[in-house]
């Protein structure tokens, strides 16, 4: 076979600057260097070929092959660079665009944004807290000794780390009270507090997941009394729900606070009547208190003179809660689908 190279090289040149003019490379490029191009079709059969013409077509062909590789980068450049200043022909500018995709926060994310507003407006200052914590800010320096009972209600999660012989064990923090024996060892007083973090337990259904988030807040002063915890609670829910929104305050048993409640709101998805999601028409939120003694001196705070108030809820809870959004199973909201995601 005899292979006129330079000819094949003249005519993909011509045939590229025209493919160049109308800006369409690709036909060129499966031509010449495709699946089944020319350069392919050269090397197909060499059945008939001694070892000597062998060699020789697989020097040409390799160099062809680098002629036509550089040919074709160089177009793709230039084809590039003149649809920066050159108007393309067939562009017309009247027909609409494709719009990109515009994102947004994710709704939890919009919710804790939202819930840091409210409580900076009260002159809560936002902190951060460890979501990987020692046993002893989680649970012992909140009044709960190692081997206390009450501990089992924070389904815990424990890393595989050697224990500390002060702090104890390592666990994935349960809820954000941690928060509160970090803040108050900081030393300055007074305090408001707003620890906003992932917790995680051992637990899953339509009202719990292993991994959420909980707002805490602490306020240290002089004088702190109920009242204060009241007022504070109940500007956020009129804030957060609306005017129209019931709450409650009902006696529980916290072991860092002492008083204890736990808040209750009206339902934001039945509206109080009934439904799947509370039962009776009413959405436990979380807890507060007024902080008990015992977890001041952990923080190095006399109780003789001070006192304060904590609460603890739940940042999912709180955003299902909202009416009109009647979102009904708080797994939702960890599912990351899209079409869910994109109603918000
Ligand atoms: N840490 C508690 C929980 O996760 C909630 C809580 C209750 C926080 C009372 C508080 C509090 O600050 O005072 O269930």
């Amino acid at each position: 076979m005899k292979l006129d190279i330079e000819i094949i090289k003249s005519e993909a040149e011509e045939l590229l600057s025209s493919a160049v003019e109308s800006r369409s490379l690709a036909g060129w490029h499966s031509k010449y260097l495709g699946k089944k191009g020319i350069l392919r079709t050269l090397t197909a059969d060499v059945s008939g070929l001694s070892i000597e013409e062998k060699k020789e077509l697989g020097r040409k062909v390799n160099e062809l092959k680098s002629f036509l590789e550089e040919l074709y980068a160089e177009s793709v450049s230039s084809v590039t660079s003149i649809k920066k200043d050159k108007p393309l022909e067939n562009f017309y500018k009247t027909l609409p665009g494709k719009k990109p995709e515009i994102g947004h926060l994710h709704l939890i994310t919009q919710a804790i944004r939202e819930i840091n507003e409210v409580f900076s407006k009260l002159g809560f200052i936002r902190v951060r807290y460890p979501e990987v914590e020692w046993d002893y800010y989680s649970f012992e320096a909140l009044n709960m000794p190692k081997t206390h009972p009450a501990r089992d209600e924070w389904e815990t999660f424990f890393i595989d780390l050697p224990e500390d012989p002060k702090l104890g064990k390592v666990v994935i923090t349960p809820h954000t009270s941690n928060g509160q024996i970090r803040e108050m060892l900081k030393g300055q007083l007074p305090i408001r507090m707003l620890n906003i973090s992932r917790c995680g337990r051992r637990q899953s259904d339509i009202n719990h997941v292993p991994t959420f988030y909980q707002f805490e807040g602490l306020v240290v002063d002089k004088n702190i009394s109920i009242t204060h915890l009241k007022g504070v609670l109940e500007y956020l829910i009129y804030n957060f729900f609306g005017e129209e929104t019931k709450f409650r305050l009902r006696p529980y048993d916290f072991r860092f606070t002492e008083p204890s409640f736990e808040v209750d709101v009206s339902c934001g998805i039945c509206g109080g009547k009934g439904c799947r999601f509370c039962k009776e028409g009413w959405v436990e939120l979380g807890g507060a208190g007024m902080v008990h003694p015992n977890v001041l001196r952990a923080g190095g705070i006399d109780p003789e003179t001070y006192s304060g108030f904590a609460f603890g809820w739940g940042v999912e809870r709180v955003l299902m809660m909202r009416t009109g959004l009647k979102i009904d199973d708080i797994r939702y909201l960890f599912e990351n689908n899209l079409k869910f995601l994109e109603q918000f």
